[in-house]
């Protein structure tokens, strides 16, 4: 288990994705009563937009107060994810998707000291990761279509959830399952309640108007959902 993600804990991850690039740095500080900002990572070919690049994450990490988690929705992981690990990404997701070798790569930012994760489209089945699950600190699981902020949550993600949640406790592993995509006030609950324990919300909270009190709110959602759980 790497230190920065533990299955008991709780966590909400402010995307930057819907903050203002113009101002980031305050956009940062904003969000400093959260757990790590999430910063997407697209390169217009895995999915139809653009975003930040590693020297962008070098620079976040360098100023943020709070841990850095890169999600990377780039084609071509296993060459690309380690730059953002030694940018300074205190986590790194790549999709399984883009990555040929999953396996090695996620030993490989391990190395560069990196907690690792992986994530999977709506579509890709969680069923054949199950038997190499324990190579990874964190699953994240799409609750929308990777490329945007703003989307509604897809409930029919719920299911897969809780299979991967039961998965992981009856092997006994230490991994933590990330939701992405519609994270609000309406859904976290579900999220916690089905057994994700980091929760990323891009929109919910950068159109809120006070950030923190936002992730306030979120993070006294999150626990009772798990509670009811
Ligand atoms: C979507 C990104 C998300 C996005 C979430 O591809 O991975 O992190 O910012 O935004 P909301 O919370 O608005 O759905
Ligand atoms: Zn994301």
């Amino acid at each position: 288990m790497n230190a920065l993600y533990s299955t008991d804990t709780q966590y909400i991850h402010p995307s930057i994705l819907n903050a203002d690039f113009l101002r980031l740095g305050e956009e940062v500080d904003a969000i400093a009563t959260a757990d790590a900002v999430h910063v997407d990572v697209m390169d217009n070919h895995f999915v139809p937009n653009l975003t930040f690049g590693a020297d962008m994450v070098e620079q976040i990490a360098r100023h943020a107060p709070i841990p850095v988690d890169a999600h990377l929705m780039i084609d071509d992981a296993d060459t690309q994810a380690p730059l953002f690990a030694e940018a300074g990404a205190d986590s790194v997701t790549f999709h399984l998707e883009a990555a040929d070798a999953p396996v090695r790569l996620a030993r490989e930012l391990r190395r560069k000291n990196a907690a690792v994760g992986v994530a999977l489209r709506p579509v890709t089945p969680v069923e054949p990761l199950l038997d190499v699950i324990g190579e990874f600190d964190m699953l994240l699981l799409m609750t929308v279509e990777p490329g945007f902020g703003g989307q509604s949550f897809l409930e029919s993600m719920l299911p897969k959830i809780r299979l991967a949640r039961k998965a992981i406790s009856e092997a006994n592993l230490q991994v933590s399952i990330q939701v992405d995509g519609g994270v609000s006030q309406e859904t976290i609950e579900r999220c916690a309640e089905a057994g994700a324990n980091v929760f990323v919300a891009g929109s919910a909270i950068y159109r809120a108007r006070d950030a923190a009190e936002e992730i306030a709110t979120l993070r006294r959602l999150a626990a009772e959902g798990r509670h009811a759980h």
